[in-house]
């Protein structure tokens, strides 16, 4: 691991990571063994932290007051070298999360489209902080000042490419890095350290590998921590948060659960309600945050949604991640298709129905999508974020139904609105823009394009990140000021 600008070798535990593509056995099929990292105990994730706080030195480290122009191109240096490395780390998502090839050769070029953006668009901003405004005779010169140290968490459906739209952002405004992998999604990293080391300066950026309830909790106790940054579980955030001893001083931006839905009014389009709602629903197996999660359809379209929907499905391919054109990929969490089949046994027992052939079927660590209808408040999959390939449907009568939902809803992150009455959609728009942060209509949900916000409401997240919007959010408005005499007039 990177700490302090020194690749640590490694003595202690080692993590064996499971791949979720599956081998035969002599006793059936098991995960195969793609790797180890080490698991750091929290004496070495202290270190790391302290290194981090070393290279900020308060704000008068190399890094925090290095000029923009020298930061950018030492980003720049760092991008040129992971791209050097593209075809190892989509290997790596594609053994590690499962992930197609094409999905993650997109996750991989999006990431890399995404640190170019940051970098013009901190261009810019710089540009605006060598001009200077004169107000009631003081002369001010607006910029932006880094916070401190960042502990920066991704998820593990985007492991590299959420992780770097926080890391990124965060460390090219004079940040210090302290960053912890995803456990699905470590060994990815790898092949990037070394741009790592070698383009920033000591102690800039450090690794942590391990489990976080065994390293975190101490990290956020120590106070020292001036951001944090996850995408994740909204229970896992609310903990950290509540650690530090100064809470009202920590900054957190936060991606967390969602439940998003997918509304199909009387006036929709069903056809293309089904093709939306199919990738919106199982993009990535539903292993995104901006799936969608629920699907309320009026009960005169019920059926010929159902049906349509149920072929569609019939129609995506499985297998391997490697294989041309398929879409449905093994699931990285052992636990998940053990968790998948208690939420439809629970919906059954409630009184749907797995509609489609084949539904909910697991073999190893696949799961064939399982169309639930209909279902109900009494069931887990009404409120609950399944993050994976079960789509609940809920029949509804009245519009006013799933404003209700969402109203109740702990989460608050997007919605879609399928509908080809312009008046229907407009009266929806304002109820249901002041419930979630994101109203799609006639489309899925979905995070990009990246320079759009993105938020969420209620538990779904807290500060808003894009390529704009996380260069904010990862630094402070500061100013210089000075008071016009007759001196400096002249
Ligand atoms: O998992 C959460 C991601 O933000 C989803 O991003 O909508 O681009 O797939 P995406």
């Amino acid at each position: 691991y990177l700490s302090n600008g020194e690749m640590c070798n490694w003595t202690g535990d080692v993590h064996t990571v499971l791949s979720p593509i599956c081998i035969r056995t002599a006793t059936g099929l098991e995960r195969k063994v793609i790797g180890t990292y080490p698991l750091c105990g929290p004496e070495e994730a202290m270190a790391s932290l302290d290194a981090a706080v070393a290279a900020y030195n308060n704000g008068r480290g190399e890094w925090p007051t290095m000029s923009v122009a020298d930061r950018i191109s030492c980003v720049e240096q760092f991008t040129r070298q992971i791209i050097a490395k593209k075809d190892e780390v989509v290997k790596l998502l594609m053994w590690e999360i499962g992930k197609s090839h094409g999905d993650s050769v997109k996750e991989f070029d999006r990431t890399v489209e995404y640190i170019y953006a940051t970098i013009d668009a901190l261009k810019d901003i710089d540009r605006h902080s060598s001009t200077f405004t004169i107000e009631q005779g003081i002369v001010a010169q607006i910029r932006r000042s880094p916070l401190g140290v960042v502990l920066c968490m991704g998820p593990f459906n985007y492991p590299l490419n959420e992780t770097f739209t926080t890391l990124i952002p965060a460390l090219i405004m004079g940040n210090t890095i302290l960053f912890k992998p995803p456990k699905h999604g470590t060994l990815l990293h790898y092949p990037l350290l070394e741009a790592f080391r070698t383009c920033f300066p000591k102690g800039v950026v450090n690794t942590i590998y391990g489990r976080g309830n065994q390293i975190i909790p101490d990290l956020m106790k120590s106070g020292q921590i001036n951001v944090l940054t996850l995408i994740g579980s909204s229970k896992v955030a609310n903990e950290l948060k509540k650690l530090h001893p100064k809470v009202n001083r920590l900054r957190a931006i936060l991606g967390l659960d969602a439940k998003n839905a997918a509304i199909i009014t009387q006036h929709a389009d069903v056809k293309l309600a089904i093709q939306e709602t199919l990738l919106g629903s199982l993009s990535f197996n539903g292993q995104r945050c901006t799936a969608l999660k629920i699907i309320f359809v009026h009960k005169s379209l019920a059926d010929e949604f159902l049906k349509g929907l149920a072929e569609a499905v019939a129609g995506l391919k499985f297998g391997m991640p490697w294989v041309d054109g398929v879409s449905l990929t093994p699931l990285p969490e052992p636990q998940k298709p053990a968790y998948l089949k208690e939420c439809i046994d629970d919906a059954v027992a409630h009184g749907a129905k797995v509609i489609n052939e084949n539904g909910g079927e697991t073999v190893a660590s696949f799961v064939y999508p399982a169309i639930v209808y209909p279902v109900n408040k009494d069931m887990k999959l009404y409120e609950e974020e399944q993050f994976g390939p079960v789509i609940p449907v809920v029949p509804f009568e009245d519009l006013e139904e799933t404003i209700e939902y969402l109203i109740e809803s702990t989460h608050g992150q997007q919605v879609s609105i399928f509908s080809n009455d312009d008046d229907e959609i407009a009266s929806l728009i304002d109820p249901l823009v002041n419930q979630v942060s994101r109203v799609n209509i006639n489309c899925q949900c979905q995070r990009g394009p990246d320079v759009f916000p993105f938020t969420g409401r209620k538990d779904s997240a807290e500060g808003t990140l894009s390529v704009v919007d996380a260069l904010r959010s990862f630094s402070i408005r500061s100013l210089v000021a000075t008071k016009l005499n007759d001196k400096n007039k002249q």
